[in-house]
């Protein structure tokens, strides 16, 4: 038996639940600024800095100082890329989340798990704007300190259950290259990877950031 509550969202839970998010998203910063720079075309530019500055100055320390503040500032854009990025998700979906998922009678859904009061994991479910006859599942994250306990497995299968009463057959989700932990959670509910592209954007074109399509053809939900 499971040792915490999943159940449906209350507007209760509606802080909890961006934070949740919030936070998921923000510890991927580290991954994809090391993904910056293992791109050639940055560390030809580093190196191109570094002597050019070395030329320019004479100074091995002032070389070394520069080339730090560039791998500063590569990093605090890799934030501002992120913080743009939960910004758009906490005005989508998550700035309403009852409008957005819990209308009476709609093919859509949020729960949270739940544990001595405290929300520590998330999960929703509605109709996919991409992909229309497909539903998709969103907003996965489980608190850190409570990961690798089978909650975000809990919550995914029961997302699978409730699209299954709805007779839907195919369930999507999108994920980047950079959550890893997530691949292996999607791999084990049964979903595979259909598609994998470059992020449509300038920032994500210039470090090859890569987005993948799950899929999971619903008809062999496990009980949760
Ligand atoms: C991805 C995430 C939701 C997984 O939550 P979790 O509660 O730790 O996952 P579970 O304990 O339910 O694990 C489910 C399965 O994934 C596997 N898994 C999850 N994290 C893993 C890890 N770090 N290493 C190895 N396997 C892992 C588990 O082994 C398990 O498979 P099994 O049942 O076959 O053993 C969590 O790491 C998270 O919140 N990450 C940050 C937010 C994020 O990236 N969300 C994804 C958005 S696309």
């Amino acid at each position: 038996m499971l040792w915490c509550q999943i159940r449906e969202y209350q507007n209760a839970d509606y802080s909890a639940v961006r934070m949740i998010y919030s936070t998921g998203f923000r510890e991927h910063v580290g991954t994809v600024y090391l993904l910056a720079l293992k791109q050639t075309w940055i560390q030809a530019m580093l190196c191109g800095f570094c002597l050019l500055t070395y030329i320019l100055s004479g100074s091995i320390l002032t070389c070394m100082l520069c080339v730090g503040g560039v791998l500063l500032a590569t990093r605090m854009a890799v934030q501002y890329i992120f913080v743009q990025g939960i910004q758009l998700g906490l005005r989508e979906d998550l700035l309403d989340i009852r409008n957005s998922y819990m209308q009476p009678g709609s093919r859509s859904c949020f729960w949270v798990a739940e544990l001595k009061g405290s929300i520590v994991g998330t999960v929703g479910i509605l109709p996919c704007v991409e992909e229309p006859g497909a539903w998709e599942l969103k907003r996965i994250s489980v608190k850190k300190e409570f990961r690798g306990r089978g909650i975000a497995k809990a919550l995914c299968e029961t997302a699978l259950e409730f699209v299954a009463r709805h007779n839907v057959k195919r369930v999507v989700l999108f994920t980047s290259m950079v959550q890893t932990d997530a691949h292996k959670l999607y791999d084990s509910i049964g979903f595979e990877k259909e598609e994998e592209f470059v992020w449509p954007s300038l920032p994500a074109r210039l470090i090859n950031f890569m987005v993948f399509k799950y899929v999971h053809r619903n008809g062999n939900v496990m009980s949760c």
